[in-house]
């Protein structure tokens, strides 16, 4: 491991963002909120920037990086757009949507962040801060979710704290996020192929595109030389203790975490209970899923039993993510 760094918590206010920026240009690491989870970002053209951002989270070379630019214009310059990349950024930019297109030529993104792959993942986020953070710094920042590579995803700073101090230059707090799961990302190949279901609900893809996504082969199925989606490890997301899917009960020294009205047996004896959403809300369930698995994950309990979550909306990413942190590691 590399020698410690002071790590600054600045608020995410003007000083902070123009600080923020500066730390771009001299090729350092800066985590900020995004709408879906808090991002670790780099310069996007700086290799050994990038370099850096992959050691301080531990994550796989072979796992390439989203870069986020301030608008479609920008996005342009990095890759290339057809019919249904245009569309799909006309309707969900800025917003918690991916788009994995070829690269443009020339594309300024380091090869690094692209894991040698001849397409770019490329998001316009959102939230001000991420949009005032862009346009300060003036080009596109790589940015993987700020927190260990395979640890829970962070959607508070002081998240990417526990997880990051030490290992990066700044972090800036702008609260806790909206959405609470990452973007939805959307292969633009001739069958558009959901890679991630994320904050935007694959049904309103398919509601602008007039057609269902392609769904990529599990991952051992894949081409290893040209995966479609390199970072769709299984198990992912991980807290400490185990993860039990679709509880119909609570066993003694279970951690409970539920959906819905509490009619579960046993529900009184877990050790602990948080309820993503007593109304069955998934888009208020997704906000608090990564901070209450890291919660329970934190009480101590051996085992967190999860209440069945429907699949539609939001839900399905919701699953998605409480499968690979399921999943044995
Ligand atoms: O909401 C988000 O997308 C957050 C915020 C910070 O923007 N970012 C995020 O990044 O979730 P990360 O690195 O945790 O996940 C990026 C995913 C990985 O699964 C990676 O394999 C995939 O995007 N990816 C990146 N480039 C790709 C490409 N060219 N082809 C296929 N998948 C790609
Ligand atoms: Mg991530």
């Amino acid at each position: 491991d590399s020698i410690a760094i002071d790590t600054l918590i600045l608020p995410a206010d003007a000083a902070g963002i123009t600080q923020a920026a500066a730390t771009f240009a001299r090729g350092g690491l800066v985590a900020f909120p995004t709408e879906t989870v808090y991002g670790l970002g780099a310069d996007a053209a700086n290799a050994a920037a990038i370099a850096r951002l992959y050691q301080a989270k531990g994550r796989p070379a072979f796992n390439p990086l989203i870069a986020h630019v301030a608008d479609l214009a920008a996005a342009r310059r990095i890759g290339r757009f057809d019919a249904t990349a245009e569309r799909l950024a006309a309707a969900f930019w800025p917003g918690p949507l991916t788009l994995v297109v070829p690269q443009a030529p020339g594309c300024p993104v380091a090869d690094l962040a692209t894991a040698g792959l001849d397409t770019v993942a490329i998001r316009v986020p959102l939230h001000p801060t991420a949009q005032a953070l862009i346009a300060a710094f003036g080009g596109a920042v790589v940015a993987p979710s700020a927190n260990v590579s395979g640890h829970v995803s962070p959607t508070t700073a002081a998240h990417v704290a526990a997880d990051l101090s030490g290992r990066i230059d700044l972090i800036l707090d702008g609260g806790p996020v909206e959405v609470g799961v990452e973007s939805t990302i959307v292969g633009c190949f001739d069958a558009p192929t959901l890679l991630r279901p994320g904050g935007v609900p694959s049904e309103a893809i398919e509601a602008v595109l007039g057609r269902s996504l392609a769904r990529p082969a599990a991952p051992e199925a894949q081409d290893a030389e040209q995966p479609l989606a390199p970072g769709m490890l299984a198990s992912h997301y991980a807290p400490r203790a185990s993860v039990r899917l679709d509880a119909t009960e609570v066993a003694p020294g279970e951690a409970l975490l539920a959906f819905g009205p509490l009619t579960l047996p046993g529900a009184s004896e877990a050790t602990a209970i948080l309820n993503l959403s007593p109304t069955g809300d998934p888009a208020e369930a997704a906000t608090h899923l990564f901070g209450y698995l890291r919660s329970l994950d934190g009480s101590g309990a051996r085992s967190i039993a999860v209440m069945p979550i429907p699949s539609d909306g939001l839900g399905e990413a919701i699953n998605d993510r409480l499968r690979r942190a399921a999943a044995p590691r």
